[in-house]
């Protein structure tokens, strides 16, 4: 009898591709896919650890959790994810009516330890050698999906100091480009017409393998038949490239929006983060990227109160995001993470004055959002649909080039990609209409 998941996904577009790939297991292991959790026999929760709030609501819907399986006999209730490879046989301890505990180098264990778990008998299995790279299972592509992820690089070297993925990403490994290719070829053949290409420093990829480099990468990927739309990320401003820069303005198929953190704009804080670029550089970078294609849109990600983070080095950071008036960007107060560099630093920021310079930066965000948003009006632009809009019946969604979410009313034309007029804007998304 074939039984149904829910799949709860946590955290970053890693995750979201690696529940694909779960999905895509369970699907040939007698598992469909269940419509709510009231539906399901197995829940699985694919989980992120990047701060400790992140860990906090997990236990909290392990929480819920607990009564769900005893609604009914022989559910069954999975952790996956950084939290489940950081916790490993503690989350058991913690929470005794978890089945499954997988980490994340063990996705392809999954099939295998649910079967076990249906005859009463829980695993934990957390090992990073000597098992499968995630791409070895392909993901679970929903029915006419115009966009797709693909991987091309797991794991992270970096280390920066606050940061726990190199812990529970392992490191970096990159995927053989003939395969990316293939993968890239299947997509378009299944309708795909946009391609995110996904790591966590997808500049450096190749380089431990001896590859051909990501902007060769990018230049082979933008040449598959079907493929008008290619996206990346993340990038790691050291990393990016004179050559990747350069593609800008060569390769057509690259969309005109940059996700490129920053994290603070003070040099001194850099330093300590161990990111190994500088403010200077990083500026420099966008003026280049800038000229390459006028008009890029580029977003960021910041943490505000990092250990010895001084009013000085915030107004940095107030000015670098100025300057830049990015069209979007997550902002975090910094979390100390066991097992990171700055976990052992001194000289830690209050939790008023860090929630205060969030405030701060967030309200000239939300500022510099919303003119990007404006600036857009009495544009055209070209949309790839995603589906309806939530925004009224009839309506469609989807992005544009500059990764803006549009709700829009359709013409005749049909088709994934529309050319849509901008009528006006609200909190994070245009309004258009399709002429
Ligand atoms: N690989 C990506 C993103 C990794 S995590 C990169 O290098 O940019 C996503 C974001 O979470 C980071 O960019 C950072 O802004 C934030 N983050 C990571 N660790 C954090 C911590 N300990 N406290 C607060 N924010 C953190
Ligand atoms: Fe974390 Fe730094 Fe790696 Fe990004 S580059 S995943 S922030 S260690
Ligand atoms: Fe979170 Fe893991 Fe991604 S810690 S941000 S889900 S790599």
């Amino acid at each position: 009898m074939r039984r149904s998941v829910y799949i709860k996904t946590f955290g970053c577009q890693m995750n979201a591709v690696d529940s694909a790939r779960m999905l895509s297991l369970l699907s040939k292991a007698d598992y469909d896919v269940a419509p709510s959790l009231e539906d399901a026999d197995l829940v699985l929760l694919n989980t992120c650890s990047i701060r400790e709030k992140a860990d906090q609501k997990i236990y909290s819907e392990l929480g819920v959790l607990r009564r769900w399986k005893t609604l009914r006999d022989g559910r069954l209730v999975g952790v996956g994810g950084c939290l489940a490879q950081q916790a490993g046989e503690a989350l058991r301890s913690r929470a005794p009516h978890v089945d499954i505990v997988f980490g994340t180098h063990n996705i392809s264990k999954l099939p295998e330890m649910v079967r076990l778990a249906e005859r009463r008998t829980p695993s934990v299995k957390i090992g990073m050698e000597g098992e499968m790279t995630h791409w070895e299972t392909a993901p679970y592509l929903a029915e006419g999906a115009a966009s797709s992820m693909l991987t091309i690089m797991q794991g992270c070297d970096n280390f920066c100091a606050y940061c726990i993925v190199p812990a529970v990403r392992g490191r970096e490994v990159s995927r053989p480009s003939a395969d990316i290719l293939e993968e890239a070829r299947a997509l378009a053949g299944k309708g795909v017409r946009e391609i995110v290409l996904l790591g966590q420093n997808v500049n450096s990829y190749g380089k431990k393998e001896g590859e051909i480099p990501f902007h060769d990468l990018l230049r082979r990927i933008a040449k598959v038949d079907g493929i008008s739309r290619i996206r990346f990320i993340t990038s790691h401003p050291r990393d990016l490239d004179e050559r990747t820069i350069g593609l800008f303005s060569e390769v057509e198929a690259l969309c005109p929006h940059l996700h490129l953190p920053i994290q603070s704009g003070s040099d001194r804080i850099l330093t300590a983060m161990g990111r190994g670029y500088g403010r200077r550089e990083y500026l420099s970078k966008i003026l280049r990227l800038r000229a390459a294609r006028p008009g890029m849109a580029f977003s960021s990600d910041f943490i505000v109160g990092f250990p010895g983070e001084s009013e000085d080095d915030f107004r940095d950071t107030l000015s670098v995001m100025e300057e830049v008036r990015y069209d979007s960007s997550f902002s975090f107060r910094f979390s100390p993470r066991p097992g990171t560099r700055a976990w052992e630093m001194g000289d830690r920021v209050g939790p008023e004055e860090s929630r205060e310079r969030l405030r701060t930066l967030q309200s000239l965000q939300d500022r510099h959002s919303r003119e990007r948003l404006m600036e857009a009006v009495g544009k055209e632009m070209e949309v790839l649909v995603e589906g309806k809009s939530p925004k009224g019946p009839g309506k469609l969604c989807g992005r544009t080039p500059c990764h803006k979410m549009m709700n829009f009313t359709p013409g005749r034309s049909g088709g994934h990609l529309r050319k849509v007029h901008v009528v006006s804007f609200g909190a994070h998304s245009l309004s258009g209409e399709e002429r």
